[in-house]
């Protein structure tokens, strides 16, 4: 994967909780300083940059123009739409702005987290500031949505590792979602399911059937109609069972589009 000429990455910020990069941080293989180092070639990243300012909003164009078709876009967070896009400015601009402008030279576009992919956490209920995802505002763009919340780095990682390698996209889902990652089920390969064929359900917290491990559909698991590689890959590679059903919570569904937490509003009026 390490090549002599390191593909330039521009990474963009929306409304974000900084969780994705966080998640991001945690990776181990690679780990993040082998990928920007060795990698990838990271111009922008509002938190990793070591420029602040001006200095490193002139780098970002400089960058959208030297490698314009070369470069891989990433995009953490909603995009604000609501009142021309004020909610959310960065460089006296709304970051709406900023996004398209990056979009249009951009080799590949990859929307990183559930924010980004649907909307996610802004975009549910009132949605005060008109929050969209990424392909909302790029139609007629490939987007590639690694959702969660955060999402597994090792899918944003491997994602990236199958540009590298092959010079394509990998396979995607009918959300845009790579498939070798969100291609099953979260309920096909849990480790509580044969207690869900058997009928042994936790019905509530700190209960019997929690404290053996029962099923968690009764507490409201969305592992069912969620996709996902969460209980195989897992989190944070200690092992373990870290992973939200492994330790005990039923999934919330945050890899979804319209499933628990993830529901909001995905289309352009
Ligand atoms: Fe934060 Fe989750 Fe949104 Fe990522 S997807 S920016 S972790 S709220
Ligand atoms: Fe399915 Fe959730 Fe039960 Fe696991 S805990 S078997 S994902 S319903
Ligand atoms: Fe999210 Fe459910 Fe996986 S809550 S991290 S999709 S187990």
């Amino acid at each position: 994967l390490t090549k002599k000429t390191r593909p330039p990455v521009i990474w963009i910020g929306a409304q974000e909780c900084t969780g994705c990069t966080e998640s991001l941080l945690r990776s181990t293989h690679p780990t993040i300083e082998n990928l920007i180092l060795d990698m990838i070639s990271l111009e922008y990243h509002e938190v990793l940059s070591a420029a602040a300012g001006h200095q490193v909003e002139a780098n970002k164009h400089r960058a959208i123009e030297q490698y314009h078709g070369q470069y891989v876009l990433v995009v953490d967070g909603s995009i604000p739409v609501k009142d021309g896009g004020i909610y959310c400015m960065v460089a006296g601009k709304p970051i709406i702005d900023h996004i398209k402008e990056a979009a249009e030279g951009a080799a590949a576009i990859i929307a990183i987290g559930s924010c980004s992919s649907w909307g996610g956490v802004a975009s549910i209920g009132v949605n005060p500031t008109d929050a969209r995802s990424l392909q909302d505002i790029l139609p007629g763009k490939t987007v590639v949505n690694i959702p969660g919340c955060p999402p597994n780095p090792h899918n944003f990682l491997a994602t990236v590792a199958h540009l590298l390698t092959y010079n394509k996209l990998p396979a995607l889902d009918d959300k845009n979602r790579p498939k070798f990652a969100y291609g099953r089920l979260i309920h096909e390969h849990c480790e509580r399911r044969p207690h869900f064929d058997a009928g042994r359900f936790a019905t509530e917290f700190g209960d019997d059937g929690h404290r053996q491990g029962y099923c968690l559909y009764k507490l409201g698991c969305k592992g069912p109609e969620t996709y996902g590689n969460c209980s195989t890959l897992e989190f944070c590679d200690v092992g373990g069972g870290i992973w939200p059903v492994g330790i005990g919570h039923p999934c919330i569904g945050c890899n979804e589009k319209d499933v628990g937490f993830s529901k909001g509003i995905h289309q352009l009026a």
